[in-house]
């Protein structure tokens, strides 16, 4: 179907848009009171994420508020782990809990590959009602964590901790955690390959804890198996773009363009201009705002998007976004600020 708005689309294909396309990474949620009203009317979060039509709801509330150039699903990339059947809680004031954490080989053994269209259906289901409900209108992207970033999860059995279950899975006993990974790429292959079949356009990787590995260690555990599901994606879905996004994973950025994805996401440790200079025009780029500045005042908003703008620089490419989640702590109204400043400001870059 053709979109009445696909300068998200382009820009991922480093083709000619008129300016710069703007979205926000967990654009709904606590942030927004309408967010908070849906998702006390689901109970929980995660009965939040099985009720496809509430789902559809909340993926609209920052569409419908706010100017942005894409859709993302509402959902969390913790579904597969819940799906094999880890026991997923999120406990008020701690995060993500797993009642059955995986730790030896055993445990691992026990894992299936879940379909996407059996234990995740409600996934699915979620894709298919927000792309009938987006109809021409916009985008929608698709979303899983990195196998790495989940197996964190399912090892540590809780978020904030210090790694050291896994990373002693790592070092001690490195095939162990290998069958982990293996599993995880196929299980995110399929579970990425169906949400295009439900209707998702772009699709997303979130490699939240890749940065916390040593270089060699962040390209076996956690680089080789993205490659293997950019490979699988390629192979099925060669049209639909493909982003990654290892949080703190500046300096491996060329290694990361090096797996056929389309695109990189970049937190604001690293200069868009270095990043730039370092992918040439491999892929394009997205971010890369810090989410604290949203909780700064409305004229540093617009001049930290600025220098946002003017470090990318002239040209196509770039997709403009946060460097991670939007803060809960944020004014609404100061999203709407940099949301504004990227359609104001970005024109200029894009006028060759
Ligand atoms: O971008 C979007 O709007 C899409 C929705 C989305 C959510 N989670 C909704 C959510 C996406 C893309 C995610 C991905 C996700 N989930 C990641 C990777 C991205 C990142 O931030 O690095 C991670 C690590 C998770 C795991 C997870 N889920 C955590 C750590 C938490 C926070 C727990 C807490 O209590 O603070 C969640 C819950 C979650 N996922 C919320 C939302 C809106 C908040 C839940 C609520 O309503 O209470």
């Amino acid at each position: 179907m053709a979109l009445d708005n696909d300068l998200f689309l382009r820009a991922l294909k480093r083709q000619r848009v008129e300016r710069t396309p703007v979205w926000m990474m967990r654009q709904a949620g606590r942030y927004l009171p309408e967010y908070r009203a849906s998702r006390a009317k689901a109970g929980d979060f995660m009965s939040l994420c099985r009720n496809p039509e509430l789902c559809c709801e909340v993926t609209l509330q920052p569409l419908d508020r706010y100017g942005l150039d894409t859709a993302i699903l509402f959902s969390d990339i913790l579904t597969i782990p819940d799906a094999m059947g880890l026991g997923l809680r999120f406990v008020e004031g701690e995060g993500p809990v797993f009642d059955r954490p995986v730790r030896d080989a055993h445990a691992i053994e026990a894992l299936g590959v879940p379909d996407p269209e059996g234990e995740l259906r409600y996934v699915m289901d979620a894709v298919r009602t927000i792309r009938s409900a987006l109809g021409s209108r916009l985008p929608l992207i698709g979303f899983s964590g990195s196998p790495w970033t989940l197996a964190t999860y399912m090892v540590e059995g809780a978020g904030g901790s210090d790694f050291t279950l896994i990373k002693r899975m790592a070092y001690d006993a490195p095939e162990m955690l290998d069958s982990l990974l293996a599993k995880l790429s196929a299980s995110v292959s399929l579970y990425l390959e169906a949400q295009v079949a439900a209707g998702a356009d772009a699709l997303m990787v979130f490699d939240t804890w890749g940065g916390v590995l040593a270089p060699a260690d962040y390209m076996q555990f956690s680089l080789e198996p993205m490659s293997r599901i950019v490979q699988h994606l390629k192979r099925v879905a060669p049209d639909v773009p493909v982003i990654l996004f290892t949080k703190n994973g500046g300096q491996h950025l060329e290694a990361m363009a090096e797996t056929g994805c389309d695109a990189l996401g970049v937190d604001w440790t690293i200069d868009l201009a270095t990043a730039r200079a370092r992918v040439g025009d491999r892929v394009a780029l997205q971010g890369n705002l810090d989410p604290t500045i949203l909780l700064a005042e409305p004229a540093r908003i617009e001049a930290a998007v600025s220098r946002v703008l003017e470090s990318y620089g002239p040209g196509n490419g770039h997709v403009f976004n946060l460097g991670h989640g939007i803060l809960q702590q944020t004014p609404p109204e100061h999203a709407a600020v940099m949301i504004e400043a990227v359609r104001a400001l970005s024109p200029k870059y894009h006028n060759e």
